[in-house]
């Protein structure tokens, strides 16, 4: 019998990754994945950008480079983030393999096995994973539509065994709910956290993708409030913005926070690829990213509607759910009781999937809710899919 680390003991495959498989078998329609759109990769800007590379920058793209990213690419970044009104001068960057890896290394730094964690309820499963992977005991928080319940957050905090090591949230366009955070719920939340010495850590893939420019204030991160009292350890990726393919996503985070990670990140891989934080850093300081991010807002903006209208023209009434103002995702919520696997195993019959929502739950156990996804469909397949899922939805609720 192989003798596995007991950290590892209890890793198991998320129904999400299993999903994966399916969700490529020729003719599914898929809604399950949270991958940008194939069609809409910057892959001539990215093919120009190599193409006009120097000898000595595609060397330096093939070399190892320093464990906290090339110094060219922290400069473009930080004045990217700086123009999110993010206080880039206060804290430092760490560039990271993914801002899942940013996620993993804050885990790891925070977590000994048995600490208390707060998370939103339901939450980013690759967040879940990793906080697993630490051993940590995760406490769920009601997540509402306007941002996480503070009655919840409080009630968790003080009946809490200990003193949580960390709030982990996703306040711009959730993954899986879709949601975005009000601005009155922002402040209120950092007024409860002052002083609890309860860090908290900003997950933000998603808040370049938003559909109504007239959000930009309610787009702000919490890191940008700078709240006194707090230590916000904010997280980012350029996976939604150019492509996960880069791998590559950053923290901000307070400078003592930041010594510690870039250890860990030592131990982890030693640095991101070069080879992409080249890339991304001419992509950043020509400007072309904004520009591109214009096209993939309108593109994105165009597969939400069309969802939007599938979804109104085809679910039973009894199922709720909201529009998102950006992001990939939208959450539906069945009656009590519901079965999501049911309907998946149902879905997959007619040729569609999604991803039910216990992967979501910290617990496992909440099943009557689910996410579908328009960010890597075309509104032709999007209506020639969803009525497949709201059949499967009658065929299993009523
Ligand atoms: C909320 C959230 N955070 C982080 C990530 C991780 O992205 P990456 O590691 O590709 O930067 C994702 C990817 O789906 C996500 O949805």
């Amino acid at each position: 019998m192989t003798r596995f680390a007991s950290t590892t003991s209890n890793l198991r495959s998320s129904e999400i990754r299993d999903l994966m498989s399916l969700a490529t078998k020729p003719g599914i329609i898929s809604f399950a994945g949270g991958m940008p759109g194939n069609d809409l990769f910057p892959i001539k800007e990215i093919d120009e950008i190599y193409n006009n590379l120097s000898l000595t920058e595609k060397q330096l793209a093939m070399q190892y480079g320093p464990t906290n990213g090339l110094p060219t690419l922290m400069e473009s970044l930080s004045a990217y983030l700086k123009k999110k009104g993010l206080p880039v001068e206060k804290n430092r960057i760490l560039i990271t393999t993914g801002s899942l890896q940013a996620i993993n290394i804050l885990a790891k730094a925070f977590i000994d096995p048995g600490d208390s964690i707060l998370v939103e309820n339901p939450s980013f499963i690759g967040a879940l994973s990793a906080f697993k992977s630490y051993q940590a005991d995760i406490i769920p928080v009601t997540l509402n539509s306007d941002g996480i319940s503070l009655t919840a957050l409080e009630k968790a905090i003080n009946k809490a065994p200990a003193l949580p090591k960390f709030l982990y949230i996703t306040p711009c366009f959730h993954n899986p709910a879709g949601y975005l955070y009000s601005t009155s719920l922002k402040h209120e939340l950092i007024q409860l956290m002052a002083g609890k010495n309860i860090p908290i850590i900003e997950d933000d893939a998603y808040s370049d993708l938003f559909f109504h420019p007239e959000d930009s204030e309610r787009l702000t991160p919490i890191k940008a409030i700078n709240p006194e009292g707090i230590d916000v350890c904010y997280t980012g990726s350029f996976s939604k913005i150019i492509g996960p393919g880069l791998r590559l996503g950053w923290m901000l985070v307070p400078p003592h926070i930041y010594e510690k990670c870039e250890l860990i990140k030592q131990s982890f891989d030693a640095c991101s690829p070069s080879f992409t934080q080249v890339l991304a850093d001419k992509f950043l300081r020509s400007g072309a990213i904004y520009t591109y991010l214009d096209t993939v807002r309108k593109a994105y903006k165009t597969r939400a509607e069309a969802m939007f209208s599938a979804l109104e023209q085809h679910l039973p009434a009894y199922v709720k759910w909201e529009k998102p103002r950006g992001g990939f995702y939208i959450w539906l919520q069945l009656p009590e009781g519901a079965d999501a696997t049911e309907i998946l195993k149902k879905a997959i019959d007619k040729g569609a999937v999604f991803v039910t929502g216990k992967t979501f739950d910290p617990e496992g156990k909440k099943n009557n809710c689910l996410r579908v996804s328009y960010c890597n469909t075309s509104p032709e397949m999007i209506m020639k899919g969803i009525p497949e899922i709201a059949g499967a939805i009658r065929e299993i609720c009523g």
